[in-house]
C-alpha cells in the first residue's frame, strides 16, 4: 500500500500513522522442507514439545463442537499450583501478545503514556499507540537489560502503564534481584506495572532471579505476563497467561479479554506440557549449550555478543546489520535485525540445533571474510 493514509481515511487516526503492516515470514512459507531456510528470526523453540502435550491436544479434538472452558480452569489451576498463587488470579491469552494488548487496553487513555524499554517487544508501543496513548521509550543498559534508573526517570503525570522485560529481546539482558527490586518498588503505587516474562524459563534455567517472589511484595498493581509459545516449544497452539497482583488486575483483563481465546486442544496440551517438567529440562539444557557455542562462535569470528540469556543472541556488526540479514538469507538463514533507530548495526540470531549453530557460524565467516 502507497499512501496508507488516503486509503485508510475511514478509520482512526492510529491506525492511519502506523507503517504499512508486512507480514514476516514463518514456517508456513515454505512448505517444502527440502528448500525451508533455517528459521532463526522468530525466537521459536527447535524442539518439539513435550509427546504428553501432542497427545493430550490430540485427546481433546474429541470435543471441538463445543467451545472450550471460557477460564480455561484446569490450565489456571495448573499454572496457579506451579507458582503457588490463587488460581482467581491466572487470566489466560491468546498468546502472551493478547494479554499484553489488553493490559494497555485496562491501563491507558487518549493522552496517557506508558514507559517501554527500547528495544523491546514492539507490541508495547503499538498497542500503547492504538489506544491514543504515547510510549516513552525507556532505553536499555549496556547489558541489554531493561534499565530502571531509565525506566523510572522517564516516569511522569500522564504515566499509567510501566512495561519492563526480562530477560529482554533482542537484547537478551536479565534483570538482577536488586534492579526488579529496584523496578517494583520504584513505579508509582497508582502506575500498572506490566513485567513480560516470556523468555522466564530461559532467565531461571540461567539462574535469574524469580520476579514474581518480588512482585507479590509490590502494593501497586501488576500483571507478570508469560508464554507456552517459548520454553514449551507450543507456539502454534497459543497459550500465555497473565499472573496479576490482585483481584482488581485480573477483574479488569476479564472485563475485556476474548472469551474463547485460548482452544480446548491448547489448553491440554499446556497443562500436559507443565506437567512435563522432564522435558522442558531436557529441552532448555540442550539451548543452553548451543547458546553458549553460538555465543563462542561469534566471538571468534571477532563480533561483540550481548550477553543473553533467551534463546537467542545478538551481535554488533561494524557497518548495518540489515545487508547481513539480507546475505544470511540469500544463505537459507533467517535472523532479524533489530530494527531500532538507536541500533542499526544489531543482529539477533535465534538458538536453534546444532547444525543451526554450525551453518550460521559458517555462514557468517564466509561472508564477514568477503566483507574486508
Ligand atoms: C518479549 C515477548 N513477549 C511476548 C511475546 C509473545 O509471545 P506469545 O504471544 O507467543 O506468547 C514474544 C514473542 O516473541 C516476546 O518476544
Amino acid at each position: 500500500m502507497t499512501d496508507a493514509s488516503d486509503a485508510l481515511s475511514w478509520s482512526t487516526a492510529a491506525i492511519r500513522a502506523l507503517p504499512a503492516y508486512r507480514q514476516p515470514q514463518t514456517f508456513h512459507d515454505f512448505e517444502n522442507p527440502g528448500t525451508r531456510p533455517r528459521l532463526l528470526h522468530l525466537n521459536e523453540n527447535p524442539y518439539p514439545p513435550s509427546p504428553m502435550a501432542m497427545a493430550a491436544a490430540i485427546e481433546a479434538m474429541h470435543d471441538v463442537n463445543r467451545y472450550p472452558d471460557i477460564g480455561g480452569r484446569k490450565l489456571a489451576q495448573a499454572v496457579a499450583a506451579h507458582y503457588g498463587v490463587d488460581p482467581s488470579l491466572v487470566i489466560l491469552g491468546c498468546g502472551s501478545d493478547e494479554l499484553i494488548h489488553f493490559t494497555t487496553v485496562i491501563a491507558l487513555e487518549a493522552g496517557d503514556e506508558a514507559v517501554v524499554p527500547a528495544p523491546s517487544f514492539p507490541r508495547y508501543a503499538l498497542s500503547t499507540k492504538l489506544a491514543a496513548a504515547k510510549p516513552v521509550r525507556a532505553r536499555i543498559n549496556k547489558n541489554g537489560a531493561c534499565d530502571v534508573d531509565a525506566t523510572l526517570r522517564s516516569i511522569g503525570n500522564r504515566t499509567k502503564l510501566v512495561v519492563a522485560c526480562t530477560p529482554n529481546p533482542p537484547s537478551g539482558g536479565m534483570m538482577d534481584e536488586a534492579a526488579l527490586k529496584a523496578l517494583i518498588d520504584g513505579v508509582p503505587e497508582n502506575v500498572l506495572l506490566l513485567l513480560d516474562e516470556a523468555y522466564a524459563e530461559f532467565g531461571h534455567h540461567a539462574g535469574g532471579p524469580d520476579a514474581l517472589k518480588l512482585l507479590r511484595k509490590r502494593k501497586g498493581p501488576w500483571i507478570s505476563t508469560r508464554t507456552f509459545s517459548k520454553a514449551y516449544g507450543l507456539a502454534a497452539m497459543r497459550v500465555g497467561y497473565a499472573i496479576c497482583g490482585d483481584a482488581t488486575v485480573a477483574e479488569a483483563l476479564r472485563r475485556c479479554r476474548l472469551q474463547y481465546n485460548v482452544p480446548t486442544p491448547s489448553q491440554a496440551a499446556a497443562v500436559a506440557a507443565l506437567a512435563d517438567q522432564a522435558h522442558l529440562k531436557a529441552s532448555l539444557d540442550k539451548i543452553a549449550v548451543e547458546r553458549k557455542r553460538l555465543t563462542e562462535g561469534l566471538v571468534a569470528l571477532g563480533l561483540k555478543t550481548w550477553p543473553s540469556t533467551g534463546n537467542f543472541v545478538s551481535v554488533s556488526l561494524n557497518g548495518p546489520a540489515a545487508p547481513m540479514m539480507t546475505a544470511l538469507a540469500k544463505e537459507g538463514i533467517l535472523v532479524r535485525d533489530w530494527r531500532d533507530p538507536d541500533y542499526l548495526n544489531e543482529l539477533r540470531i535465534g538458538v536453534g540445533t546444532a547444525e543451526d549453530t554450525d551453518a550460521v557460524l559458517a555462514a557468517l565467516a564466509r561472508l564477514l571474510k568477503g566483507a574486508t
